[in-house]
């Protein structure tokens, strides 16, 4: 899929499939040099962080293994309560090992800040953050990131991952969606 498959659905591109490409060429060097020889476990968030894993966990040269986990915060539409169920769990025990969990965005911050408690808990020796994209109301929930790609405005973005209604995921850029697509969807 590409901007041509979209029509008017997009406001704008926000970020190219060259910029994301080049910021995660420069991350996976950081996360190449921090570890070096030390044991790194990858942990997707499905399904947003589908894409970062792929691309980012390619350009990596150091062993690493990859797990992922399916998480659903409870709450009302876009505003998300804070309790996080679990959908999918890990198959990997994290005791003793790095982890380093892979994010397409942070928000609230409230997902990930339960998540590395979740995995802190399990005993992991170490649990870090990467996270493409942060939103200006990350701050209201401070969650130390190890990694982070861009800081975006407040504004509803999808693509690469990003869903709006399970849709556009497969785009291969980030993109402002147009406020006629989800102002047509609340008159419907
Ligand atoms: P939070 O940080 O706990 O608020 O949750 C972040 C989650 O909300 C992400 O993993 C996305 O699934 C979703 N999300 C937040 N902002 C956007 C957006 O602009 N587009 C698509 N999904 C978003
Ligand atoms: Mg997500």
């Amino acid at each position: 899929m590409d901007v041509n498959d979209v029509g008017t659905d997009l406001e704008k591109v926000l970020l190219t499939e060259q910029q994301i490409n080049d910021k995660l060429e420069e991350i996976a060097a950081q996360i190449d040099a921090d570890y070096g020889d030390e044991d790194l476990l990858l942990v997707g968030v499905l399904k947003g962080a589908a894409p970062v894993m792929v691309d980012l966990s390619r350009k990596i040269h150091k062993h690493v293994e990859i797990d992922w986990m399916a998480v659903s915060s409870y709450g009302s539409g876009t505003k998300s309560s804070g309790v996080v169920r679990i959908l999918k769990d890990l198959d990997t025990d994290v005791h003793g090992r790095n982890v380093l969990i892979i994010e397409d965005i942070l928000d609230s911050g409230l997902t990930l800040s339960w998540l590395k408690d979740n995995l802190q808990a399990r005993g992991a020796k170490s649990v870090e953050i990467m996270t493409l994209l942060r939103k200006p109301d990350a701050v209201k929930v401070p969650v130390e990131l190890k990694y982070l790609g861009y800081d975006i405005p407040n504004e509803f973005v999808v693509g690469y991952g990003l869903d709006y209604g399970d849709k556009y995921r497969h785009l291969p850029f980030v993109g402002t969606l147009a406020r006629h697509v989800y102002e047509s969807e609340e008159e419907a």
